[in-house]
């Protein structure tokens, strides 16, 4: 039985459903096309695949026992499992991660609120060419009052679900969404494989140029891993933490994995192929996805109900995402400061809004906001590389010293092994986290310090 008052997953589909609600979103969907694009493709997606297997995986299930084990949000679990000691401060690093990541997500998230807008009044169905379909989204980013009523919408929707609680809440939410979500995206992916081109867009994803490879490549594909599987901050231990006993954990999380990745494949098989047989750049930012979609929607047959088909999804897949964001934020809040939920989730919500704001007007709106200090960048790519790459791959690297060397591997097993299920491969996955996600993430970190290509 979970703690009295906490609610729990109504079992292991429930529990799937909404953690792989949580991991997928505009990670796979948006962050993930074009930071392979940005990152020269082929040789990027192997780095990133071969970081999901070795580091996602066991960072994926040290957090779930963690989670499991002690029933309580990231910083609540440090203290249990170490009182005392200073390790609740990556509980704590951790809240502040999701803060950090909500305020920007939502900001990316009111975009595909406005596409969803555009596809049902028609206004993005019609779209052809890349220039228009460029010109649309240009309008739309930059602008001074849009950007942010689509950010404060998208923030009330995450507070309402998250004050409703966990089973009532997030995992009716997802239950019919996600399936959906995925039946669409195979249609879309082979509609946009069969476009004249389309197979160059393919081999532009699968046969990696090694001589593409930097560090700020391993790095992007690191941090992409983590922020795809919503690893390094506790939101799995969040969400471990309503998983029952009685079930099968490490082959849910397992699974929360693979659905994952296969999610950002199929974008991948989505994006790229379209975008060369369109003649878009692959290295187009952050604004990749919005400007090839439309050119997809329209050659497919009932494109534009299609498009509003998709859009509402991506907005809900988005959701299910900022959702756990929050979760963890509030789930903090209500067991550390013993706040009501409702009073958590408002406050938090406002106030996230509030540090949303130089991001959502850092595209175009506002000029010191768009090159941030000199850096070159706008404040929202900067809050998206310090937040997800930087925090939560370091946060992922503290996670598993934590596990492998503190808690211990026998006590995460005992977590994990809960229901009498056995984790397979229990030797690989104590090597893993005790040696090979220490030191290549410590590597990659302080490889980048020291030769300073922090972006
Ligand atoms: N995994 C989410 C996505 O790919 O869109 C983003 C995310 C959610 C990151 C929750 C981290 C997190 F804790």
């Amino acid at each position: 039985m979970a703690t009295a008052g906490r609610g729990q997953w109504s079992g292991k589909a429930g529990f799937i459903l909404a953690a792989a609600g949580s991991a997928i979103g505009l990670g796979n969907i948006w962050r993930f096309p074009y930071t392979a694009g940005e990152n020269g493709g082929g040789a990027f997606v192997l780095v990133y695949l071969l970081f999901v297997l070795v580091i996602g995986i066991p960072v994926v299930l040290s957090e779930l026992s963690i989670g499991r084990f002690t029933k309580l949000n990231p910083v609540g679990a440090f203290k249990k499992l170490a009182p005392g000691t200073n390790w609740k401060w990556l509980g704590g690093l951790g809240v502040l991660t999701g803060f950090g990541i909500l305020a920007f997500y939502s900001v990316i998230a009111g975009w595909t609120l406005s596409y969803l807008w555009g596809a049902i009044t028609g206004h993005i169905g019609g779209v052809t060419t890349a220039a228009e379909s460029e010109a649309i989204f240009t309008t739309l980013i930059s602008g001074s009052y849009m950007p942010v009523i689509l950010t404060a919408i998208f923030m009330i929707l995450t507070v309402v679900v998250v004050r409703g609680g966990v089973s009532e809440g997030i995992e009716r939410a997802t239950k019919i969404l996600m399936p959906t979500l995925l039946v669409m995206l195979v249609i879309m992916a082979i509609r946009s494989i069969t476009l004249p081109g389309g197979m160059e867009g393919v081999a532009y994803l699968f046969s990696p140029d090694f001589s593409k490879l930097s560090v700020g490549v391993v790095l992007a594909a690191l941090g992409q891993a983590m922020f795809s599987l919503s690893l390094g901050m506790g939101a799995m231990i969040t969400y471990g933490s309503y998983f029952p006993d009685s079930e099968n954990l490490p082959q849910a999380g397992v699974i929360v994995a693979l659905f994952d990745t296969g999610i950002a494949f199929l974008a991948g098989l989505i994006i790229f192929p379209a975008l060369f047989s369109v003649g878009v750049d692959p290295n187009g930012g952050p604004g990749l996805v919005f400007v090839v979609l439309p050119s997809i929607f329209a050659q497919l047959p009932a494109g534009g109900l299609f498009a509003i088909a998709f859009y509402f999804l991506l907005a809900i897949a988005a959701l299910t995402s900022t959702i756990s964001l929050l979760e963890v934020v509030v789930a903090y809040f209500v067991d550390e400061k013993g706040w009501a939920r409702q009073r958590a989730a408002i406050t938090i919500g406002i106030a996230c809004f509030l540090f949303a704001l130089p991001s959502a007007l850092s595209q175009g709106a506002v000029g010191w906001l768009t090159d941030f200090l000199g850096t070159g960048i706008t404040f929202l790519d900067l809050q998206n590389i310090i937040w997800g790459n930087y925090s939560l791959s370091f946060g992922a690297l503290m996670l598993c010293i934590f596990v492998g060397w503190k808690w211990g591997i026998p006590a995460a097993l005992v977590s994990l092994e809960a229901s009498g299920h056995k984790l397979p491969a229990s030797a690989f996955f104590s090597a893993m986290v005790r040696f090979v996600c220490p030191v290549a993430v410590g590597i990659i970190l302080i490889y980048i310090m020291w030769t300073q290509q922090y972006f």
